[in-house]
């Protein structure tokens, strides 16, 4: 099994370190670790936020743990150069169009929910975001328009293909799951954008080959669903949606349940490896230059990262399970950083949760 590991910047390596740790503790046979560099770092050292050697090292490997890309020193570099298009660029490059968020609140932390304790507890969902389509990845640029002004410009556009296979992804998870509710909404704003009247009559055709009877799809407008999120957040189990609208309300569904710290994530594609699918795991959260280096972020969402990796790419439920468990654990606890009101520092969160996972078989 080889696991290709981009800390990247910020916070990145600190949490990403405390995800190896767990992982050692695992001790998984025949495990090999290569370390890449992406976004800053690599283009103080390559001069190229993506180098090559970076991608064949994501394309030898069963999976790769990412950590984090940004710099504000970064910032006036054309936006080839600039950190975020690593991300962009692996997503691209290795065709991992869908992008799993799960959402949920956290034993013991309902009360930092700014939903209300007793809404947070309903908060239980997986945003199934579309990840190399949609307008982040259409013709941009920027042109004069008739008055002489500057114009910037972005193309919006889903074509049959992509809307279904993402589509079937949300549509299999929704089959497979017990815990998320049996509705499926799929958001857009088919109300305004072509793109998403496309996206919608696609996404319904696809149910209507996979489910015979009514199908457990609802069509919602994004910025309705944004509302009730988090007004009856209970209602939501899968959310299937665009690259932008994903974007946004997996950011919401993050302030949701208390910290951006908490939630992972999973980009999966089509390749299939010997022991699972091929992915990509990064905690939602990005780079946090103001606290990065000071022990102050939380390795929660780097940790339940790898969990994820363990489950969809290594094909290994059960220490997904133990890793997810310890997580749920020490949270229980109180063992808490700075994100959730508590002292912890990065290392005694990783500390604590590889004590709870030698106490858990
Ligand atoms: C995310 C991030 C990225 C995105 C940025 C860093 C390009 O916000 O993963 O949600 O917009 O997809
Ligand atoms: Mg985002």
């Amino acid at each position: 099994m080889k696991i290709a590991v981009f800390a990247g910047d910020g916070i990145g390596p600190e949490v990403t370190a405390q995800a190896l740790r767990v992982l050692d503790v695992l001790a998984l046979p025949d495990l090999t670790l290569f370390e890449g560099d992406v976004g800053a770092i690599a283009y103080r050292r390559h001069g190229h936020p993506l180098p090559q050697e970076t991608i064949d090292m994501a394309k030898a490997s069963d999976a790769v743990l990412f950590g984090a890309v940004g710099d504000p020193s970064c910032d006036d570099l054309p936006r080839a150069h600039r950190p975020e298009q690593a991300i962009l660029g692996l997503r691209k490059e290795l065709d991992l169009f869908a992008n799993l968020r799960p959402a949920r609140t956290f034993d013991g932390l309902e009360h930092l929910s700014p939903l209300g304790a007793e809404r947070a507890l309903q908060f239980d969902m997986m945003i199934v975001r579309e990840l190399t389509g949609d307008v982040y990845f259409g013709e941009k640029g920027e042109r004069k328009n008739a008055a002489g002004e500057r114009e910037g410009w972005d193309m919006m556009s889903y074509s049959e293909s992509e809307i279904r296979r993402i589509a079937n992804i949300a549509f299999d998870i929704a089959d497979q799951s017990q815990s998320y509710s049996a509705c499926i909404d799929s958001v857009d704003k088919a109300n305004v954008l072509e793109t998403s009247r496309v996206w919608r009559e696609v996404v319904t055709e696809v149910a209507k080959e996979r489910w015979s009877e009514m199908p457990p799809l609802r069509h919602m407008y994004v910025d309705n669903a944004a509302m009730q999120m988090v007004t009856n957040p209970n209602q939501f189990g899968v959310i299937l949606t665009g690259n932008l609208f994903g974007d946004i309300l997996s950011d919401l569904a993050s302030a949701c349940v208390g910290s951006i710290g908490l939630l992972a994530s999973a980009s999966l594609g089509e390749r299939q490896t010997e022991y699972g699918t091929f992915g990509l795991y990064e905690p939602i959260h990005g780079s946090a230059p103001d606290i990065a280096g000071q022990g102050k972020a939380n390795p929660v969402a780097a940790v339940l990262s790898l969990a994820m990796l363990l489950r969809h790419s290594l094909g290994r439920e059960a220490e997904a399970v133990r890793v997810e468990h310890a997580v749920e654990g020490i949270l229980a606890d109180g063992v808490f950083g700075g994100d959730l009101g508590g002292s912890a520092s990065t290392e005694e969160i990783g500390d604590a949760i590889v004590r709870k996972l030698l106490t858990i078989s």
